[in-house]
């Protein structure tokens, strides 16, 4: 036992004493390597005694270890044991949280050497099994590095995606059927700088482990887990450093649904589930940062994918986790919505029907590559005497006709569409939408997108109508599917 904790207290000092550790000059100090996971190349280095009652000391080092073991307290006594993940058989019927490595984040067995040389020599009479080896053990380690694989980057993924899928496999089988597992995932804050950034390959191909493995996801939720002086950021626009997810078993007799299925169910789950992450004073938690939220969504996104056997494209095959991460974070973005649908959108979060003034506008207009003007010719806003403002769906154009509008955002189409509901009913607004039928998702998208920015917003009696016509969507697609042709007749060869 002493053995032991004297080889740790030598392992801890082999950090702080070796040709890698650099004189801090602001703290009057050495500085010990480990401050990021690598090992960085310096031009010189400070060298302490280590009986200098300063920082590189050994009592000095092992006093923070001493704190943490005085202030552990006693309780269940914990049991480690090393296994490889890809055919452990220790987490039966557990409740299980799992940590596991981040595609190709550290390497962490490269970097563990370090330690494991000098712990080798002390401890290898007392604990063999653990040092049977000559350096950490590195072919089971489920990290994607390119060097491990002569340099392809492609066999590198492969072997993470398909050990991850093993070890994820042998979580769900042996899990207890009664609680999800949790799984934490690091986001690298590099990859996501842009505060978009998803869809990157450590993200989406965990994720398909994680789906190939048979399970479903239920939630994404984004946690701060880097202590304060790591996460600078924090109260400011950093982002949550890691991700837990939630998942369980996937049903076995889970279906296969159509790409469009799937987006139709994206469109029904997400405003909500938007919603209840963004609300205030709902329950205990507090509402997710609007910057995590493109991280957060994909938690409600994910539970509709991966609760399919399979998403199947128009051509047949099944659709990758990238392409359904895609889909679910441009429920976010407004991709799909045109310049002047992207103006009018953020103008409404801002005035709702109220008028702005129009250097405001203007600025707005140029930022989505729009203009005031071209906004206004589309006949969905108000411009004179310096100010704007939207123009409500009753007093749209009564006499307008689709066909004839060269100027067709699909903010207009919308509010075209509530205004002939409300006041000719179901199968004038099928009329309509046959008339813009290539629009027709993107418009039902956008309603979602203002039925919940108008409920959260207080704004009953908006919400109110794209509700209705939220809920009459199928009885008007049907009647837009009932209507004549609008297609030009073909015509014969000599007409
Ligand atoms: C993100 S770290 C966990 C860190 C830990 N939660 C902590 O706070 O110290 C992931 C760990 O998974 C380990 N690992 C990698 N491949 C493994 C495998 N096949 N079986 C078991 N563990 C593995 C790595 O060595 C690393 O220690």
């Amino acid at each position: 036992m002493l053995a032991t904790y004297i080889a740790i207290g030598v392992s801890r000092l082999t950090d702080a004493q070796n040709t890698l550790c650099q004189w801090g000059h602001s703290v009057g100090q050495t500085q010990h390597l480990f401050r990021r996971q690598a090992m960085p190349m310096i031009w010189d280095y400070a060298e302490s005694s280590v009986f200098s009652d300063a920082a590189g000391d050994l009592l000095t080092t092992l006093s923070t270890m001493a704190r943490v073991i005085e202030n552990l307290g006693i309780g269940t006594p914990g049991h480690a044991s090393q296994n490889d993940a890809q055919t452990q058989t220790i987490s039966g019927r557990k409740v299980i949280s799992t940590d596991p490595p981040y595609y190709d984040n550290i390497p962490y067995a490269d970097l563990a050497d370090f330690f494991y040389v000098w712990l080798r020599r002390i401890l290898r009479h007392i604990t063999p099994d653990l040092f049977a080896t000559l350096s950490t053990p590195k072919a089971e380690e489920l990290v994607a590095l390119a060097y491990r694989h002569a340099g392809a980057k492609d066999s590198a993924e492969d072997f993470f995606l398909t050990g991850m899928t093993r070890a994820i496999e042998q979580l769900s089988r042996q899990m207890h059927p009664a609680f999800p597992v949790t799984i934490y995932y690091a986001f690298k804050q590099s990859e996501s700088d842009d505060g978009n950034d998803t869809t990157n390959t450590g993200w989406d191909t965990f994720l398909a482990a994680v789906s190939a493995a048979g399970l479903s996801v239920g939630g994404t939720w984004p946690m701060r887990t880097e202590r304060g002086a790591r996460s600078a950021g924090i109260g400011t626009n950093a982002l949550a450093s890691s991700i837990v997810l939630v998942c369980r078993k996937r049903s076995p007799t889970a279906e296969t649904i159509s790409r469009r299925q799937f987006i139709r169910e994206l469109n029904a789950a997400l405003p909500q589930a938007l919603d209840a992450m963004t609300r205030k004073s709902e329950g205990e938690h507090s509402p997710v940062a609007p910057v995590d939220l493109s991280q957060a969504i994909i938690g409600p996104g994910m539970a509709v994918f991966s609760k399919y056997a399979a998403v199947l494209e128009a051509d047949g095959s099944p659709m990758t986790v990238r392409t359904a991460l895609q889909l679910i974070n441009r429920f976010l973005a407004e991709d799909d919505f045109d310049a002047d649908t992207q103006f009018c959108l953020h103008w409404f979060e801002q005035h709702g029907w109220e008028s702005g003034k129009f250097g405001e506008a203007d600025t707005l207009a140029r930022a989505k590559g729009t203009s005031v003007d071209g906004v206004k010719n589309s006949g969905v806003l108000q411009s004179a005497g310096g100010n704007v403002r939207l123009l409500k769906w009753a007093d749209y154009k009564p006499d307008w006709d689709p066909a004839a509008d060269d100027r067709l955002p699909v903010w207009e189409g919308l509010h075209q569409l509530v205004r002939v509901f409300k006041t000719d009913g179901e199968s004038a607004a099928g009329r309509v939408l046959a008339a813009v039928a290539a629009k027709a998702e993107s418009i039902r998208q956008l309603a979602y997108r203002l039925y919940t920015l108008c409920e959260r917003a207080g704004r009953a009696e908006d919400a109110r109508a794209y509700n209705e016509l939220i809920t009459s969507w199928a009885p008007i697609e049907s009647a837009a599917a009932a209507m004549p042709s609008t297609a030009p007749a073909q015509k014969t060869l000599f007409e």
